[in-house]
């Protein structure tokens, strides 16, 4: 089969030929349609990930979605999504891809095949950082900061899928703020995060719930806009890995400050989780911008994710 192989750790995959993946007891063997680059993927690949080096040569990728080939659970040709710890084993970055049995999901037949592969992670991570680790309940205020990625547009429509009164999204490029203006107040996070106050107030002030992917200097300015008993969970850090938090703004605003990641749910929490946001999805409450390659381009997709693309990418074998 064609697959993307990274032959060298912080380098970019290239397509070549790789033996079809043998399955096994309690594995289904999927023809993979589109899958998703994530940035754990090239954080795997680099090989700085906690979970441990990868060896080389492995082929990347932690979900997709494709038709079914061979199984014991599932009929010839189900339309599925599924998720493997890409990097350590063979990823979702190729022609067909062997994956456990209990991470394969049917699709709704309404949830097209590059949406479908796009909403997983991020929309896992989102609903259930949202809903079990932030607690949201209908009519609540929400932040998103860092809104403008795949992870933070899942958070924004899924804030308001389950019920969110106000919704704020938070990011640094205008123009793909924009993109999120038909769906939530927006606040720009221009380069002095201590202006970040003045232009809360300005969006609608103090909230409920931060959703977090930022973390650094915009954690500390977030943290004061919390309303009392509010909650902040944090997914991410691609602004900075520290952040100085006052104990009193804690203890006074009796606030909840917790993190989160999809990588910690087990594989059966996880797929009753991805089924929920599949229903979203195929009823069009969430959505997400995307940008489908073909497989031979995996070279400039891996490139894009690396520089933020403001859209979800995704694979096409
Ligand atoms: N905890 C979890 O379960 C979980 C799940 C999925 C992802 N994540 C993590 O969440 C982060 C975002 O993932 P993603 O899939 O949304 O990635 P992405 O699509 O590449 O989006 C990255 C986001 O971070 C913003 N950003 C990057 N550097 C920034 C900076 N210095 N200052 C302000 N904003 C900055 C980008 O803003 P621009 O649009 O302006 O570039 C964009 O909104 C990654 O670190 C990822 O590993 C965590």
């Amino acid at each position: 089969m064609r697959a993307a192989v990274v032959e060298e750790l912080g380098q970019a995959p290239r397509v070549t030929e790789r033996a079809d993946p043998q399955r096994t007891a309690g594995t289904t063997l999927v023809r993979i349609t589109a899958a998703s680059i994530n940035p754990v993927d090239l954080h795997i690949s680099s090989g700085g990930h906690p979970a441990g080096t990868p060896p080389v040569p492995h082929i990347p990728g932690v979900e997709g979605v494709g038709t079914v080939v061979e199984s014991d659970s599932l009929a010839v040709g189900t339309r599925v999504r599924v998720s493997v710890p890409g990097g350590f084993v063979d990823g979702t970055l190729a022609e067909y891809v062997s994956a456990p049995d209990a991470t394969c999901v049917p699709l709704p037949d309404a949830l097209g095949d590059d949406l479908a592969a796009a909403i997983g992670i991020v929309g896992i991570s989102a609903l259930v950082a949202l809903r079990e680790e932030a607690g949201l309940r209908p009519g609540d205020s929400v932040l998103v900061l860092g809104a403008t990625g795949g992870l933070g547009q899942a958070l924004v429509h899924l804030a308001r899928a389950l019920g969110a009164g106000r919704v704020i999204a938070a990011g640094r490029n205008p123009q793909r703020l924009e993109t999120l203006a038909e769906h939530a107040d927006t606040l720009l996070l221009d380069s002095d995060p201590a202006e970040f106050a003045a232009r809360l107030a300005k969006a609608g002030g103090p909230v409920d719930v931060v959703a977090d992917l930022l973390w650094g200097p915009y954690a500390s300015c977030a943290l004061p806009s919390l309303l009392p008993d509010g909650r902040y969970v944090n997914l991410g850090q691609t602004a900075g890995a520290e952040a100085g938090i006052g104990a009193a703004l804690l203890r006074h605003g009796h606030l909840k400050v917790t993190g989160f990641s999809g990588a910690s749910l087990p594989p059966a929490r996880a797929t009753a989780a991805y089924r929920e946001v599949a229903e979203f999805a195929a009823q069009g409450r969430l959505e997400l911008a995307i940008d489908s390659y073909p497989l031979a381009e995996v070279g400039t997709a891996w490139a894009a994710q690396a520089a933020s693309p403001g859209a979800k990418i995704t694979l096409r074998p």
